[in-house]
């Protein structure tokens, strides 16, 4: 009987990616060996710390993938957890070799773009958006994280259905993910759980935001999402600083005194030397479910009004990046941790989600500061 080939098995498992470091378990030390007995085949795998909360999926995605080999009648797998020195070695690789981690995100090299959603008012809808968009990039391909640095008032793990807690490497936290987005946020931190309430003064918000960005593995993002807090306060000022190069999308719901608020959040952009990407009005016009007449719940105009004004103020053009409808499905997909993006996503909330998506997801990089790649012929 023809026996399978251990380079064939070699190549299945070099397409298993981890769920957390979402690289292949060949490249980072998680292979211990294969046994080839017959059509059986075992596969011996170390897991970063014992208890790992993704120990099922790494194997049924071993399993998954060695099954496809010719010959292979039967696949085991059988777990094993990593030495202190080996989980040593995992850091290092993963953070490049660098002891003293920087956030990657603010070095001059980086590729990743970086948006904070930000607003004047209070529950005008930044999370519930900055959920869709995440959720809606992820599905377009694009390899998206999400910081919830909305400390006191976290609510996207909710959302986006993210909520195990983070596997920890030497101090390095690997994110969970939902829906293809890594996700981070203050919730699985607090030992008295999702009802326990946060009480930090500014400098302990800032420690915290930095080490969400600095301790966290993120792996390669093509896009990093910050959902911020309401209105000017200490948060917004640390992700100025941490994140110089981020860009700002405010949200406004449509009336005249959330816009008003709204213009003040943005102004302060000139402040910290900020680009702000653009305005999303959310909770924009709906056609009433029994006549079709639109309904204007909160007014009409304050998105382009903001738009208008901030160009205006900040010299530059701010254009208004979209109106989301008022959709009740919308509240309950976030409610249930089904973005309405992926549930419906012909819903009209859900189209206009996805077109500024496209906008933010696939601006051009600027390509100032990047290494060329080439270095200069010393002979
Ligand atoms: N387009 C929409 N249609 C219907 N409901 C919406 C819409 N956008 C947001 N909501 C609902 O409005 C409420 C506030 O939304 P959300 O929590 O996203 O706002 P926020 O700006 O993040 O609030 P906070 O300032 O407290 O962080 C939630 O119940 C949410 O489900
Ligand atoms: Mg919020």
């Amino acid at each position: 009987m023809p026996t399978p080939d251990l380079s064939a098995i070699e190549a299945a498992l070099a397409t298993v990616k981890d769920p957390e470091i979402h690289r292949p378990i060949t490249e980072i030390g998680m292979l211990k060996g294969v046994d080839i007995s017959g059509g059986i085949v075992t596969v011996g795998v170390f897991l970063t710390i014992s208890g790992c909360p993704m120990r099922e999926t790494i194997t049924d995605r071993v399993v998954a993938a060695v099954s496809k080999v010719p010959h292979v009648t039967e696949v085991l797998v059988e777990l094993d957890v990593m030495s202190e020195e080996q989980r040593a070695e995992l850091k290092k690789l993963l953070s490049g070799g660098a002891d003293d981690r920087e956030i990657p995100f603010s070095q001059p090299g980086s590729l990743t773009r970086v948006y904070a959603i930000a607003s004047g008012k209070g529950g005008v809808g930044k999370s519930s958006l900055t959920a869709n968009l995440a959720a809606a990039m992820a599905d377009m391909g694009l390899s998206v994280g999400l910081v919830d640095a909305d400390i006191y008032g976290h609510s996207i793990p909710r959302m986006l259905n993210a909520s195990t807690p983070p596997t920890q490497v030497e101090g390095m936290i690997m994110p969970p993910t939902g829906y293809g987005v890594r996700v981070i946020s203050m919730a699985p931190f607090k030992p008295g759980g999702v009802t326990q309430p946060v009480a930090f003064r500014g400098p302990m918000l800032h420690r915290y935001l930095e080490s969400f960005l600095k301790d966290v593995y993120w792996g390669d993002l093509d896009v990093l999402l910050l959902d911020l807090p309401p209105g000017t306060g200490d948060i917004a000022l640390s992700t100025a600083s941490l994140l110089p190069g981020a860009e700002l999308v405010l949200v406004t719901t449509p009336q005249a005194a959330a816009a008003d608020v709204a213009v003040r959040a943005g102004t302060l952009a000139a402040q910290t030397h900020q680009k702000v990407a653009g305005v999303i009005e959310n909770m924009s016009s709906f056609p009433c479910p029994k006549c079709g007449e639109p309904m204007d719940l909160f007014g009409i105009g304050g998105g382009s009004l903001v738009a208008e004004q901030l160009t205006e103020v900040l010299g530059t053009n701010v254009p208004l990046l979209g109106k989301i409808p008022f959709d009740v499905k919308l509240r309950e997909g976030g409610d249930s941790g089904h973005p309405l993006v992926l549930s419906d996503p012909e819903a009209p909330a859900s189209l206009a989600i996805r077109a500024i998506a496209e906008q933010l997801g696939k601006r051009p990089r600027g390509l100032a500061g990047l290494s060329l790649g080439i270095s200069p012929n010393r002979k």
